[in-house]
């Protein structure tokens, strides 16, 4: 009908004004034909009168859709005039996500705290009696040359392992406890795939009244289990660390689900607190057992990473592998 074609082609609101005005206002041709329904006889009032008003509601709801789209016009036109166009997709923001180490690291921990142990952080900058003399390495001592690292011109020292914590947790706590040192420690190494100058060690440590070797081994079994699954197996070999009696370095059979290849993953070393340890920071009576291990370890072989340096050089083709894999 005509009148809807007349305001859906009202070019703005002022034109769309008059053409209300035209059909509805006090002189409009609907308000006029509401005005003569009284002329007809009554019998024809009824329809006519319904007939009116369906006309007149469509006639509005048509005003209101054409007010809506020339104020919609008008806003697009005054966004373009600004130029933002707010039909645009939003930016993407890059998701993050915790570094596969990280993960590795906090899953461990998580492993720890559910046993009872209580995680703790040492200094990464030692003296020389922390990292190595209270740990019963005596000066001029070979072992010290396994664990060559970077010195500070005062003398002080990048920690080469996790250790020195034991002393220093001990000198302020009394047994028994049970704790975790998760850190970065530091090697003067030649760097290769499987050597990295800076790595990630986590020590623990338990003291207590008759703490055996059987707790020692009964810890990493759990730890292993927990880590790669309760068939996991663990070995222990006899070896030499100043600071424990006896020491061992422990492994874990593993079994790379995808290869099939399994074998002994070396993980680190362990063993029983040595009596001179013990002696250094004045404890009696008590026994106890330490065990520590690289980290990154625990995360090249299981997941297949065949270089150490990938973990550092922040390669985002290799780090997004790795988002939420634990
Ligand atoms: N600190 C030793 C290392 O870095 C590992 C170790 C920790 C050995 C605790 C025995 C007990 O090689």
């Amino acid at each position: 009908m005509d009148a809807i074609a007349e305001i859906e082609a009202a070019p703005s609101e002022a034109a769309l004004h008059e053409v209300k005005v035209k059909y509805l206002g006090k002189k409009g041709l609907i308000t006029q034909q509401l005005k003569e329904l009284s002329l007809l006889p009554p019998d024809e009032r009824r329809t006519a009168g319904a007939r009116i008003n369906a006309l007149k509601q469509q006639l509005e709801a048509a005003i209101e859709a054409r007010k809506a789209a020339l104020e919609r016009t008008a806003l697009e036109r005054q966004l373009a005039t600004e130029g933002l166009d707010v039909t645009l997709p939003g930016y993407q923001f890059p998701v993050g996500g915790l570094h596969l180490l990280t993960q590795v690291i906090n899953r461990v921990t998580e492993v720890f705290k559910s046993m009872g142990y209580e995680v703790v952080m040492g200094p990464e900058l030692e003296t020389d009696d922390y990292n190595f003399k209270l740990l019963n390495f005596p000066d001029e001592h070979p072992a010290r040359d396994t664990q060559d690292t970077f010195f500070m011109t005062d003398g002080r020292l990048l920690r080469t392992h996790t250790s020195p914590m034991q002393v220093r947790y001990m000198q302020t706590h009394r047994p028994p406890f049970k704790v975790v040192v998760p850190g970065k420690v530091f090697r003067n190494e030649a760097v290769d795939a499987t050597h990295e100058a800076m790595f990630h060690q986590l020590e623990a440590l338990v003291v207590g009244e008759r703490v055996t070797m059987a707790d020692l081994k009964g810890a990493i079994e759990e730890m292993a289990k927990a880590l790669f699954g309760t068939a996991a197996r663990t070995r222990l070999l006899p070896t030499y660390f100043p600071f424990v009696e006896p020491g061992a370095e422990f492994s874990v059979w593993w079994q790379n689900p995808k290869s099939g290849k399994e074998g002994w993953l070396e993980l680190g070393g362990c063993g029983m607190v040595h009596p001179n340890v013990f002696k250094a920071v004045g404890y009696e009576g008590v026994t106890g057992f330490a065990f520590g291990f690289g980290l990154e370890r625990l995360a090249l072989i299981p997941y297949g990473i065949p270089d150490i340096r990938y973990f550092y050089n922040g390669d985002l083709r290799v780090l997004r592998q790795f988002r939420g894999a634990l």
